[in-house]
């Protein structure tokens, strides 16, 4: 009898342990974990200093009420400021609460300056979450399917097309513009250096709040602590999670002085959020990223297992694209519901394939290059299995 709603369908493996980027099944077999739990152990499992901060921390205190000053949300919010270029952070327990949370900040922006019938800008293929609103502001379709009615007030444009976004800002009341720099879910499609430009000029402009998802791109994910610092703009608004957390969930919304100023005691809030076991832990993950250059490891890492990958596989039939930034990689394939992902666990390589057809590959940061090599490997042989050319 299975007492479990029915919304996942696991694959019939289950892990007792992990180490590093490697996890093991209660038969110890091993597998290299190339996907991080969806992007969020990345610096890798039972980190032993991760495990230490738990470990000191639930001894002394794991939960007090936000009615209280959290010590170690001040310090957490202080670093997060550094890293992001951000005045203040929101703490909370996902990605889709730290979306939710960045909605309403445009919600209250759009009401300050009186905006009647006030729009987000959001983005096809995009992905923020599954509450109402978060899945509401998601570009696809079939996630949305059997949930409506879905909240309005959200108009959606193709990435990377600033032409359409002018349009709908100049022939609507737009308060806000929510995309990822990278869309993780959406098949790892990438918004050009120049589009990000475009898009934080006009939003400057014409104050309308730049909200930047970087729950699966944050974290030094794309060799970069968020993945808008590539293109050198600074967003009002920066969600993150997954990998804030190494596992422990939590999820931030992190405002500019603008963004900053728009909550006001009792406007919003978080039982569990920021709580000062998982701040411990966040600021601990930051730290141990900074410490060992995980950031600049993600780019160099990322950069020798992309050009890995495109070299065995890329002329492959069935390969349509590799492309991807750091350490978060997608392969296009132009065949749909395909066995990939099962094929690759018999190798005991961990992956997904998401947007039906593009392989996702998000290692922890501390990959190595053997660990490299084995996943380009692997998937060479993998793939050639589904190419003509056998
Ligand atoms: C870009 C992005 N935003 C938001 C979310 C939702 O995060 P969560 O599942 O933690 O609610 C995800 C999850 O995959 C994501 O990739």
């Amino acid at each position: 009898m299975n007492y479990l709603m029915k919304n996942y369908k696991p694959i019939d493996i289950s892990f007792d342990y992990g180490k590093g980027c490697y996890l093991y099944t209660h038969k110890k077999e091993k597998y290299l974990d190339a996907l991080s739990g969806i992007g969020v152990c990345c610096i890798g499992h039972a980190h032993n200093e991760v495990t230490k901060v738990i470990n000191d921390q639930a001894k002394k205190l794991i939960h007090v009420s936000n009615l209280f000053n959290i010590k170690n949300q001040q310090v957490l919010a202080n670093k997060l400021c550094k890293i992001s270029g951000m005045n203040s952070a929101f703490f909370c327990n996902s990605g889709s609460e730290a979306n939710e949370t960045a909605l309403k900040l445009a919600r209250l922006h759009a009401n300050n300056k009186n905006l009647k019938n006030p729009k987000v800008i959001i983005f096809d293929k995009s992905w923020h979450g599954r509450t109402i609103a978060t899945l509401s502001a998601t570009g696809n379709k079939s996630v949305q399917a059997g949930f409506k009615p879905l909240l309005g007030g959200f108009i959606k444009c193709q990435l990377n097309d600033t032409k359409a976004v002018k349009k709908v800002i100049n022939n609507n009341n737009v308060s806000a513009i929510i995309l990822e720099t990278i869309q993780g879910e959406g098949g790892i499609r990438i918004a050009e250096d120049k589009f990000l430009k475009e898009i934080r000029k006009i939003t400057s402009q014409k104050d309308i709040l730049l909200i930047v998802d970087e729950v699966q791109t944050g974290m030094g994910r794309t060799g970069k602590w968020f993945s808008y610092q590539h293109a050198n703009i600074k967003p009002d608004i920066v969600t993150c999670a997954k990998g804030l957390g190494n596992g422990v969930p939590i999820g931030a919304c992190l405002g500019n002085k603008k963004a900053s100023n728009l909550f006001t005691p009792g406007s919003h809030g978080s039982t569990f959020g920021g709580n000062p076991l998982v701040c411990s832990v966040s600021s601990k993950v930051i730290d141990v990223i900074e410490k060992n250059k995980l950031c600049k490891q993600s780019e160099n890492i990322g950069n020798y297992l992309i050009n890995e990958i495109k070299n065995k596989v890329q002329d492959l039939s069935v390969v349509k694209e590799v492309r991807g930034k750091g350490l978060m990689i997608g392969i296009e394939i132009n065949i749909k519901n395909s066995n990939i992902v099962k094929d690759c666990l018999n190798k005991k390589l961990i992956l997904n394939l998401t947007s039906e057809n593009v392989i996702r590959l998000l290692p922890p940061l501390i990959l190595k290059k053997n660990e490299a090599n084995f996943i380009a490997k692997t998937l060479h042989q993998i793939l050639k299995g589904y190419s003509n050319e056998k």
